[in-house]
């Protein structure tokens, strides 16, 4: 039995099914700069579904600039994918959620009622790549005391915080998720950000993954990156909440 488990713990991991769910993804067609047709979604899904993921939360962009997103364009966009997902990929289950940047438009957002999923009412935030919004914690507070869980979106892609673990303790302590992009672990943003991906972890700063996938490219990325052996040891020993999100 020992045995068995030692060569068990070395097997490498082929598939990404130990996550079974990833909350982080841009499949809705046509409404951010993610997957452009029904088609191209079904034919990405059906990648992530034969490597190992039996749930996919999407997360389109919104944001007040390039993606003014709302309930009423994401839901009836869902709704067409969610109905040929259902007729050709029995086996996976879609939900709908987005991916929400912290700007001024948020707080309407929140008003008008956030897409969340799981039963924590999990919400995918992200920052602005060049500088954080100056009241971002008062809106973390403000989602916190409202009864939403906010995930955080890719931190170790913040370059203006790439030295600051502070801001993700804080961040932590009081509740915030933390996920890391698996593109990132895969090096495809670079090696700083790999590097960082992996020093979160090992810091234990993260607490879930997500793909982000917008496109093949994405999706061809997280497939070779289960070549790569930290992706396999990451996967092996992945302290991460994905397969619980729907489970809690
Ligand atoms: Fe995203």
């Amino acid at each position: 039995m020992l045995l068995h488990n030692l060569f068990a713990a070395k097997k490498p991991q082929s598939t990404y099914s130990v996550l079974n769910t990833d909350i982080h993804s841009h499949f809705i067609p046509g409404i951010d700069d993610g997957s452009k047709s029904v088609e191209e979604s079904v034919a990405l899904l059906k990648q992530m579904n034969s490597c190992g993921f039996q749930k996919i939360v999407c997360t389109p962009h919104v944001q007040d600039e390039y993606y003014r997103n709302s309930r009423e364009t994401i839901l009836p966009a869902f709704d067409v994918l969610q109905n040929e997902v259902q007729r050709c990929i029995s086996e996976l289950e879609l939900f709908v959620a987005a991916e929400y940047l912290i700007d001024e438009g948020f707080s309407e957002h929140q008003k008008q009622g956030l897409l969340s999923f799981g039963k924590k009412k999990y919400v995918l935030v992200e920052f602005s790549f060049f500088a954080p919004f100056p009241q971002y914690k008062n809106r973390l507070q403000d989602m916190l005391m409202k009864g939403y869980t906010p995930v955080l979106a890719h931190p170790e892609r913040y370059g203006y915080w790439n030295v600051q673990d502070s801001v993700f303790e804080e961040m932590r302590m009081a509740g915030i998720e933390m996920q890391v992009n698996i593109p990132s672990l895969c090096g495809y943003y670079g090696s700083d950000i790999r590097k960082r991906a992996f020093g979160l972890i090992e810091k234990g700063l993260i607490t879930c993954a997500g793909s982000d996938v917008h496109n093949q490219n994405y999706m061809s990325v997280l497939t070779d990156g289960l070549k790569q052996k930290q992706i396999q040891k990451f996967l092996r020993e992945a302290a991460v909440m994905n397969h619980t999100i729907f489970a809690e």
